[in-house]
């Protein structure tokens, strides 16, 4: 709490004078003060230029999942998340997978669209038109924009135009479909969307308002595939509840959106890891699943002529390797190495991987054992730890909690003060 958050010329003091001021204006103690100072593996120069009013760093706990082989080749895949239990669910699926082959992943190629709203078009159709036959003309801006992308073979491709009946009357909207190559891409569409917007004026006599990239990526897709030898998982019946999980999020909005939430957990830790606009993965991906007009699983599970279980996964995934947090934050870049992904697409397809990965680990688990052991085990750990239990303390206090089916933070603080004054010599 805060008496004002009016913080006058916060914005322009070095890191240490903010977090002075952040002092001043909270209860913020020392410790925690020293804690946010902290930066981890990123250097505070580095966090500072990165986004605005720093005062210090936050840091995830990155795990590396393994066994994964993808389109043939192994992968250590890093991911960096709060969540216990996905790391280790990713690298059992992976280890499953694994029996026939590991997984298969292509993609649809880096290519995302920036779009031009144009209102106020006096005749939309005939604009649409002109648009269209103005197409190499306004390509040509748009690639005058980023020489160094159109040298390694992206740029602006396409053009798209499309007439929309708004609640604020008919709007002529242009697209531009653009390669982005190894870059995410959004700076490179958002300044050629807003460097042809006054030539889309002119063209449709209209006013350009908005000129920003669609994160609904669906021309930058990737589609992983992976077959579960049936006694790899654990025999029919868990091949059955896994497709009877997937029929329920098929028809069900509720269970969907759970089931495309442990796809995420997957997608995004090797993204955070990576430095990537999970934010932007995000949007993708939600708004994938619901083109039809009704929001849909973004995987597929069936059972096959042997009896294994074969999934499927769909989605965009717009990732960079050049360009944003994943040249600048060290971690990032270490990561990357670590993957050993040489292009963006490279990562896309073992991000849809990890997708498809997870989910199935998800539904394996919650079609027979359920997911709160597992979870419980590593959850147990967290609250040990959160009591105080260091060292050895952790397991042992996660243990007993396990035991007594009392995983509650006041027990695992008894246990704690008990448990190292019996260890004391
Ligand atoms: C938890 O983070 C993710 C799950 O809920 C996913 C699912 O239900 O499919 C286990």
């Amino acid at each position: 709490m805060t008496d004002s958050s009016e913080l006058q010329g916060f914005y322009k003091l070095p890191m240490e004078k903010r977090r002075e001021l952040l002092k001043k204006a909270t209860s913020l103690g020392d410790d925690e003060i020293k804690t946010l100072a902290n930066t981890g593996g990123l250097p505070p120069e580095t966090a500072d230029h990165m986004i605005e009013n720093v005062v210090g760093g936050y840091t995830y706990p990155l795990g590396i999942a393994t066994n994964f082989k993808i389109n043939g080749k192994d992968y250590l895949v890093p991911m960096a998340l709060e969540e216990p239990s996905v790391v280790a669910a990713a690298s059992n699926a992976a280890k499953m997978a694994r029996t026939k082959g590991g997984f298969k992943v292509t993609n649809t190629g880096p290519v995302m669209i920036g779009q031009i709203q144009v209102v106020n078009v006096p005749k939309p159709e005939g604009a649409k038109a002109k648009l269209l036959k103005s197409k190499s003309d306004l390509l040509r801006k748009a690639n005058d924009q980023d020489p160094m992308l159109v040298s390694l073979g992206g740029g602006a491709k396409d053009l798209n135009v499309k007439v929309l009946s708004t609640i604020k009357g008919p709007m002529v909207v242009a697209e531009l479909i653009v390669n982005t190559g190894d870059a995410m891409g959004a700076n490179a569409v958002n300044t050629m969307a807003e460097a042809v917007a006054p030539m889309v004026e002119e063209i449709t006599g209209g006013r350009v308002f908005l000129r920003i990239i669609s994160n609904l990526a669906d021309r930058r897709l990737v589609r992983a595939t992976a077959v579960f030898e049936k006694e790899a998982i654990g025999g029919e019946d868990v091949v059955d509840g896994v497709v009877y999980a997937y029929a329920f999020a098929d028809a069900d909005p509720y269970r969907c959106a759970t089931h495309n939430k442990g796809i995420m957990n997957g997608v995004v830790a090797v993204g955070i890891a990576c430095g990537q606009d999970i934010r932007a993965l995000e949007a993708g991906a939600h708004s994938y699943a619901s083109r039809s007009g009704r929001y849909k699983p973004l995987t597929t599970w069936e059972k096959n002529r042997d009896g294994d279980l074969e999934g499927t996964l769909e989605m965009p995934m717009a990732v960079g390797l050049v360009g944003g947090a994943a040249k600048t934050h060290p971690a990032a870049r270490a990561s990357i190495k670590v993957l050993g992904v040489k292009t963006a697409i490279e990562l896309a397809e073992v991000m849809g991987a990890v997708g498809l990965a997870q989910n199935f680990a998800a539904l394996r688990a919650l079609a027979s054992e359920g997911i709160q052991r597992g979870h419980m085990k590593l959850h147990s750990r967290n609250v040990a730890i959160s009591a105080g239990a260091t060292g050895e303390l952790v397991d042992l206090v996660a243990k007993r909690m396990i035991e007594e089916r009392r995983i509650r933070f006041d027990r695992a603080k008894e246990l704690v003060a008990e448990l190292s004054k019996e260890r004391k010599p």
